[in-house]
């Protein structure tokens, strides 16, 4: 029996595959490779001496879906497929409900017909919108406020009236903090095209010197030092979550959200400091506005991942700033 991974090839689906072949489960991955390149499927297999059965296609493709389901015994399905640039979202909504939305319920059609009722969804903690009543817990009422957060609670939505109607299914709605980090082998990472949205990527390409100056985006924040703070989590913990979000659905029916963060919050100087530390660079920064639909603060509360999937999150900041910097400084020198 194999379990299909949609987005595989992506940043947090290329290290859950790492854990998945590692514990040897059989893989499929599909990944149209829109933001994501081919040259991850060797460095998935330098990692773990197994090359996955990788089909390059879009999951709105119900004739390619049909085909895969028609040809593998596919008992689950982690459903990574997703577009999640936050910005781009607001400039380019049917775009977004295009691919996230119509993926997903073509996905589910063709799942729903093979009889194959279990899926880890890979949700946000955008989904708490603007509340900043830290520790943010599973229970709390869902808000969104961009098009790219919708999509994230419509197919949360989506899937618990799925579960309503057929009470066979079995889902887990995982609900990321700031994934951040690489892969220790520095092979694979968060590797965008374009100038990062997100700190991480932007700091380290500070780091590396291909950007000049990260702007800190305000420093009045009410927080210890008025820069943002977020729930960090080292993408390989994120990767075990899902391994045990399968054990879990596998073993029941239902649908719960889970909380996949540290439970800690660092600030944006926070990280600067830790990924100074880890590369041995002086990152150069600026204070400017803040951005406009940032939260002052962020932060999980971890228990029911804990109490129910027996997960927990190990890797501090120093160790996540450290794998992101093997793996950037890896990159750069490639480019050179
Ligand atoms: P990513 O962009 O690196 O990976 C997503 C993968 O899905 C890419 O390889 C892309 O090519 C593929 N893809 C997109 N649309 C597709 C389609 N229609 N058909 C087939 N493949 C398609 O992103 P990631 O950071 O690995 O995120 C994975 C999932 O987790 C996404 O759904 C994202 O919204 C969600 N998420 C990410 C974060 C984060 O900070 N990285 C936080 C919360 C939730
Ligand atoms: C962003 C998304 C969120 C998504 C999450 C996933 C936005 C508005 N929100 O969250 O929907 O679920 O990624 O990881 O994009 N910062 C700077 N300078 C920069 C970049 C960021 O100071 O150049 C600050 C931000 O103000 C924030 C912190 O760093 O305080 C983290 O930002 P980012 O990495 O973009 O993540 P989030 O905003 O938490």
């Amino acid at each position: 029996m194999a379990v299909l991974v949609t987005g595989g090839m992506g940043y947090i689906g290329s290290h859950t595959v790492v854990k998945l072949l590692e514990d040897n489960k059989e893989v499929i991955i599909v990944d149209n490779l829109v933001n994501s390149k081919e040259e991850v499927l060797n460095h998935i297999e330098t990692i773990t001496l197994i090359r996955p059965l990788f089909i390059q296609g879009d999951i709105r493709d119900e004739k390619l879906l049909e085909k895969i389901f028609s040809h593998h015994l596919i008992n689950s399905v982690i459903h990574f497929a997703g577009l999640k640039a936050v910005g781009e979202s607001v400039d380019e909504p049917i775009k977004y409900y295009d691919n996230n939305i119509v993926g997903t319920l073509i996905l589910l059609k063709v799942m729903k017909k093979y009889k194959c009722r279990k899926m880890v969804f890979s949700s946000s903690a955008t989904v708490y919108g603007n509340n900043s009543n830290v520790p943010f817990e599973e229970s709390y009422p869902l808000s969104t406020t961009n098009p790219y957060g919708a999509t994230k609670h419509m197919i949360e939505d989506i899937l618990r009236d799925v579960y309503k109607s057929d009470k066979e299914w079995s889902i887990a709605l995982l609900r990321y903090f700031n994934p951040i980090g690489a892969h220790e082998s520095g092979l694979i990472g968060e590797d965008p095209n374009d100038i990062p949205n997100n700190l991480l990527p932007y700091v380290a390409k500070v780091a590396t010197g291909e950007l000049a100056c990260l702007s800190v985006f305000g420093d009045d924040y009410d927080t210890p030092d008025g820069t943002g703070v977020r729930d960090y989590i080292h993408v390989d913990d994120l990767a075990s979550g899902h391994l045990k979000a399968l054990g879990y659905i596998d073993g029941t029916t239902g649908i719960e959200a889970f909380n996949l963060g540290t439970g800690n919050g660092y600030s944006v100087l926070d990280i600067v400091r830790a990924f100074e530390k880890a590369s041995k660079k002086t990152i150069k920064y600026k204070v400017v506005n803040r951005r406009e639909g940032d939260i002052p603060i962020c932060y999980a509360n971890a228990n029911k991942a804990k109490q129910l999937l027996n997960w927990q999150a190990y890797k501090n900041i120093n160790q996540m700033c450290e794998d992101a910097w093997r793996f950037a400084s890896n990159k750069s020198n490639h480019k050179e």
